[in-house]
């Protein structure tokens, strides 16, 4: 297996676990909504919250077709659907995510409007022109081939297409703090600079329209979410689910690397032109 995918992959029946959880927690499966599941299926800095900026920055109308590149367990997917009323592809290279992504997706009543097919974002082997909209949430920090990724999200979204990228990126306060929840050590890790980021986004074809850090955010973000499980220990189920133990010691180095500006989170919205 793909050394990323294999980082991805938890140690058991992740469907079962997630099941398991919830069921413990008394959360009647019938009754699911997309945004109890965020705490395990929004996987990213910022959660749910960052994802109804990317659907506002997306600016979509009901049933426009989007893609999303790095789907994991299709949380961002899901949250779209809902609140926008579009279908989502989403592409992933974890077989895992993208099996426990349908399941869930049933669990919420969201089979209908959301797929997800195991796959390289870099080459999703889909026709070109096919999309209304393209999103990547905190993908590309797993990527060396930037180059590629964005010519894909080109290549797949038709002219005038608006294509949202929310990531991880290189801060100036020197190297990641290792493991981070995308990585145990450098070897898959490949952060861009923003200036490199821009550079990337306009080779590729788009036009940037904006660009909004918001790494301040995202450590508040941290400190809350830790300071909350002091206080009322865990949520049901959380990224632990697949991270395993070394969850925790990823969350501490994620406080760190955002205080010592070694990484950042910037999310650009761009635009194919017509
Ligand atoms: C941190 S998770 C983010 C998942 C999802 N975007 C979210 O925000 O909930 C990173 C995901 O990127 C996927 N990924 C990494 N490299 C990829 C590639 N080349 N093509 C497709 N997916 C990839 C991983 O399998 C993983 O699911």
């Amino acid at each position: 297996m793909d050394p990323v995918s294999t980082f991805y992959t938890g140690p058991g029946e992740l469907v079962a676990a997630i099941g398991s959880a919830l069921e413990a927690a008394g959360l009647e499966r019938a009754a699911l909504r997309p945004a109890d599941l965020a705490p395990v299926d929004e996987f990213h800095i910022r959660g749910r919250a960052a994802t109804l900026e990317v659907c506002e920055a997306l600016d979509l109308t009901r049933g426009a077709r989007v893609i999303d590149l790095g789907s994991g367990l299709g949380g961002p997917a899901r949250t779209l659907a809902e609140t926008r009323g579009c279908t989502v592809t989403g592409i992933d290279l974890t077989p895992e995510f993208c099996e426990a992504a349908a399941v869930l997706s049933e669990w919420t009543g969201m089979e209908g409007l959301t797929r997800f097919l195991a796959g390289d974002a870099t080459a999703t082997g889909l026709p070109a022109g096919t999309f209304d909209a393209a999103l990547t949430v905190h993908v590309a920090m797993n990527i060396a081939d930037k180059p590629a990724l964005y010519r894909e999200a080109f290549r797949v979204l038709r002219p005038g297409g608006r294509f949202v990228v929310y990531d991880v990126l290189q801060g100036a306060g020197g190297d990641v703090r290792y493991p981070v929840p995308w990585a145990d050590d450098p070897s898959t890790s490949h952060l861009a600079t923003p200036e490199q980021m821009r550079s990337l986004l306009a080779d590729a074809g788009f036009d940037i329209l904006s660009e909004v850090d918001s790494s301040e955010e995202s450590l508040a973000w941290f400190r809350q979410m830790r300071a909350r499980i002091e206080h009322d220990g865990p949520p049901p189920v959380t990224f632990a689910a697949f991270l395993g133990e070394a969850f925790g010691q990823m969350a501490a180095n994620q406080v760190a690397n955002l205080a010592e500006h070694r990484i950042r989170t910037v999310m650009y919205t761009c635009r194919r032109p017509s």
